[in-house]
């Protein structure tokens, strides 16, 4: 495998006198899938929001191409598309527009083209000019997942992005995740289906095995 596109260094997160990540050490190479997986409440989240700079760790680094990781900053926003588990979406816009919005912040080219094969992929064509409000929770999730596959990047952070999608949805994504390793794009996959992570994820991380809670 290539050089490490992302890399995260001495992760420490604490909660009070709760020790949720002590040291962590993660690569993720270009075309490459790492699995982060563990039992409830063993970091994974929080892992990835310290990544990705949503959560501030107490101590550690984290890298793009050798810069620092803050979606804060124009240059690595565009290299990184990343879906945690809380979703908000503009109340106001529909899936479409919202998609479409998205797209064209991110200077996707092609946005229409791009923002119509993905709304044809998730399965939202149908409901593309209703308001996110009235979608069920899978078609949520699908409208989440869509946002991040209209934007360009390089690298994927996706928290559970099997939760609440049907059997269909679990199967098409495992092959848009290969499909993005194809493309020479790292992904970050935490996860609780074991079948979606053995399909997908090249190496993984487990969390949980010896927490810390003094
Ligand atoms: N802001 C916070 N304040 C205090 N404790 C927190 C905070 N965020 C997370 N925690 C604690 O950190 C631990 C890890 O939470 P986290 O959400 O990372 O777990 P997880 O591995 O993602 O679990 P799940 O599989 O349920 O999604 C939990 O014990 C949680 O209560
Ligand atoms: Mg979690």
């Amino acid at each position: 495998m290539g050089e490490a596109l992302l890399t995260v260094r001495g992760i420490t997160r604490r909660f009070g006198d709760r020790t949720i990540l002590s040291g962590l050490d993660l690569d993720v190479a270009c075309g490459e899938a790492v699995g982060v997986v563990g039992p409830n409440g063993s970091g994974k989240s929080t892992l990835l929001r310290c990544i990705v700079g949503a959560d501030e760790a107490d101590a550690g680094t984290s890298t793009l191409a050798g810069e620092p990781l803050d979606e804060r900053v124009p240059g690595i926003r565009r290299d990184l598309a990343v879906v945690l588990d809380d979703i908000d979406f503009f109340p106001d816009l529909s899936v479409v527009e919202h998609l479409d919005l998205v797209a064209r912040a991110h200077a996707q080219p092609d946005a229409e083209e791009v923002v119509n094969g993905v709304l044809d992929e998730v399965g939202l064509m149908e409901v593309s000019g209703q308001l996110p409000s009235t979608l069920s929770s899978g078609q949520r999730r699908r409208l989440a997942l869509a946002s991040a596959f209209v934007r360009p990047r390089r690298l994927l952070v996706l928290d559970e992005p099997e939760a609440r999608l049907d059997v269909d949805g679990v199967a098409w994504l495992g092959d848009k995740l290969v499909a993005e390793k194809g493309a020479g794009r790292a992904v970050l996959l935490v996860s609780h289906d074991p079948a979606l992570v053995a399909r997908v994820c090249d190496r993984v991380v487990r969390l949980g095995a010896d927490r810390d809670d003094a």
